[in-house]
């Protein structure tokens, strides 16, 4: 969240995080903008009350990276509340199998694995999924970490075909 506070200052940044000491941290990151939100409950708590009825047709990100230690596992939820309600979101998910692509590391230390296959039927209103198109490394010390974007009817716009597809 610090980073897209601190580089799209004309965004507004919301989020969630239900660990106190986490949000402390957070917060301590970037307490002298304006320009975002942070609440101390669960994704679960907080995605109902975001009031999406003002939003709900306009280009939202969504950032989903909650793999639920301590607190109920969070994205399946996640996924069926947002394609249910938003209409022109853009939804990334991070530690997400990259089909095909073993190279790519993903979540599974709750035993719920973070793939298409376990969220697949909480995916609603046509939102499709697209993947790295990638394998090249671009660090020399972190091995390559799955993402998976949700987004309905949308084209990968010709400069972004060489990172998603
Ligand atoms: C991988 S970390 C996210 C780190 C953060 N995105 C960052 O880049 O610094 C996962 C976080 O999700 C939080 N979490 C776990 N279950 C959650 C839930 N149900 N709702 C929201 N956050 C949750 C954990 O407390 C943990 O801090």
């Amino acid at each position: 969240m610090a980073y897209v506070v601190h580089n799209y200052p004309h965004c507004y940044s919301i989020g969630c995080e239900p660990n106190r000491e986490y949000t402390k941290e957070a917060i301590a990151k970037i307490k002298e903008k304006e320009n975002f939100y942070i609440a101390l409950v669960t994704s679960q708590e907080f995605l109902p009350f975001l009031g999406f009825a003002e939003i709900q047709d306009q280009k939202n990100l969504f950032w989903l990276d909650a793999h639920g230690h301590g607190f109920d596992w969070p994205l399946a939820f996640e996924v069926e509340f947002i394609t249910y309600h938003y209409n022109k979101s853009f939804i990334l998910i991070d530690d997400f199998q990259v089909p095909g692509k073993p190279q790519f590391s993903y979540d599974i230390s709750t035993g719920r694995e973070c793939s298409y296959q376990t969220i697949k039927q909480h995916i609603k209103n046509g939102y499709q999924v697209y993947y790295p198109a990638y394998t090249e490394r671009t660090s020399k010390t972190m091995n390559l970490v799955g993402w998976g974007l949700l987004v309905k009817d949308w084209e990968v716009p010709e400069e972004l075909k060489d990172i998603l597809c």
